[in-house]
């Protein structure tokens, strides 16, 4: 991964510079680094081959106690042999230090095979439910932007959350949401200007059964730039013993029919009957897999709200019973073999209109505020050092006042190679050999160019 990270980051330089190749020291690695994943139609890919989350929620001590545990080899090396245990190929990380490195941490998961989702918010770096107008301002898009610059340089970073449950039953948090859907816009965006690798940027959903379709149909909808490239919701309607049919994950299938976007489960794990883990199998069959791309289950650690499945104490970990039945369950369900029958191709849907449960307030259904003009100069630059977990915090920074933003908004000014889809916002195509690759590039070019004239 280190290797891997200098070298790509080298070769950026010359690009940029045109300058002579580099020679650069060939440095000790364990293991190759593993595939990158890319979205593509309805499901993930990592390099040519489908690929399900079945994965964890990783949040020792909570967000209370907002610890990076990424950052620091005795949380994460004491944890990372048992994430092997359950089998898992992916954790989830609410929160992370952008002012520190992560390079020990990213490459021991990578020798574990296994990838990293990642909120790229913080306790006091987000979008505040309660007011959403100050909080969505430049400096707040800083730290997002330093938290996307240190995550990107990893192969094993699979995706970003732009935000979690900032949307839930409380009256108006749906008003959070075009702030919500203009972060996600200028993350991409972020990221294309920057010239990385298009790590895919999506919203985790509350489960929340009011609201969650017009959730989902919002942030597909719109322009090609503020679109997400997937979507993901909690759900704890399977609550063993159930069942596809009796959980309901049946009408889930149903209703994401023809969504056009992965989709995958950010946080799955009923506990009100004890637990057995049986959800695995709806989620790894073909009930699901034309749909769903797998899940996390919440989660590692126990906490306050006693969904843990180890106990810990320092460095002393306790495994309850629930963590030899996880991994029982991964190992008797393992991901399906060939594609699952996933949709090839990705397509926008109507934005939802307003209605009791649908408020968007000021914006309406489908305008959102510009990407501040202080944070501009970002794209272009880089975001610079994280100001980290304990810093002033953003929340309160902006005046609240906000441009509402154009039809291109979100459009990377870079002008790349037009043929290189990787840089040009565009959706992903699998990345399964050069053939291959350009005959789905010229459909993407055509599908998003639908997408423009609809
Ligand atoms: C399916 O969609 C319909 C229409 O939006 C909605 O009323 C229903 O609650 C949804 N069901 C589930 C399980 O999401």
């Amino acid at each position: 991964m280190r290797s891997f990270a200098l070298a790509s980051a080298l070769a950026a330089l010359s690009v940029a510079h045109a300058g002579p190749t580099a020679t650069n020291k060939e440095l000790p690695r364990q293991a190759d680094s593993l595939p990158t994943v890319t979205a593509s139609g309805n499901a993930f890919f990592a390099g040519d081959q489908r690929f399900y989350v079945r994965g964890i929620d990783y949040q020792p001590g909570g967000s209370s106690a907002n610890v990076d545990p990424l950052a620091d080899t005795d949380i994460c090396g004491r944890d990372i042999p048992r994430f092997r245990e359950l089998g898992v190929n992916t954790i989830r990380v609410y929160s992370v230090d952008n002012h520190r490195d992560h390079t020990e941490c990213m490459n021991m998961l990578n020798d574990a095979g296994i990838y990293l989702v990642l909120d790229v918010n913080s306790p006091s770096y987000s979008i505040r439910r309660d007011r959403p107008a100050p909080s969505y301002n430049a400096e707040y898009l800083q730290a997002v932007f330093a938290t996307i610059d240190e995550f990107q340089q990893y192969d094993n970073t699979l995706a970003f959350f732009s935000g979690n449950e900032v949307i839930n039953h409380d009256e108006f948090s749906t008003r959070t949401a075009p702030y919500v859907k203009a972060t996600t816009r200028d993350m991409r965006q972020y990221i294309a200007e920057r010239g990385y690798r298009r790590i895919p940027v999506g919203y985790s959903a509350a489960d929340v059964s009011d609201n969650r379709m017009q959730t989902a149909h919002y942030f597909n909808c719109g322009s090609e730039f503020e679109r997400s490239d997937f979507f993901a919701f909690n759900d704890y309607s399977w609550c063993s013993p159930s069942s596809f049919r009796q959980s309901g994950w049946n009408q889930k299938v149903q209703n994401f029919t023809g969504y056009g976007l992965p989709i995958f489960l950010s946080e799955w794990g009923c506990t009100t009957n004890g637990r057995d883990f049986s959800e695995m199998e709806a989620l790894m069959s073909d009930d699901m897999t034309s749909v769903y791309s797998g899940g996390l289950m919440y989660e590692y650690s126990m906490e306050e709200n006693e969904f843990g499945i180890v106990e810990i104490d320092g460095d002393n970990v306790r495994e309850l019973d629930e963590f030899s039945a996880m991994a029982s369950a991964f190992s008797e369900y393992p991901a399906p073999t060939g594609n699952g029958g996933f949709t090839s191709t990705t397509n926008s849907v109507a934005c939802p209109t307003t209605d009791s449960v649908w408020d968007l307030g000021e914006w309406g259904p489908s305008a959102l505020p510009a990407m501040p003009t202080d944070a501009l100069r970002y794209m272009t630059e880089g975001a610079g050092e994280g100001p980290g977990l304990d810093g002033p915090g953003s929340q309160n920074s902006g005046d609240g006042e906000h441009e509402t933003a154009g039809a291109s908004a979100g459009s990377p000014t870079a002008t790349a190679d037009p043929e290189d889809t990787g840089n040009a916002g565009a959706r992903g195509v699998p990345p399964v050999d050069g053939a291959i690759f350009a005959i789905t590039g010229v459909v993407t070019f055509f599908t998003v160019v639908g997408t423009l004239l609809l």
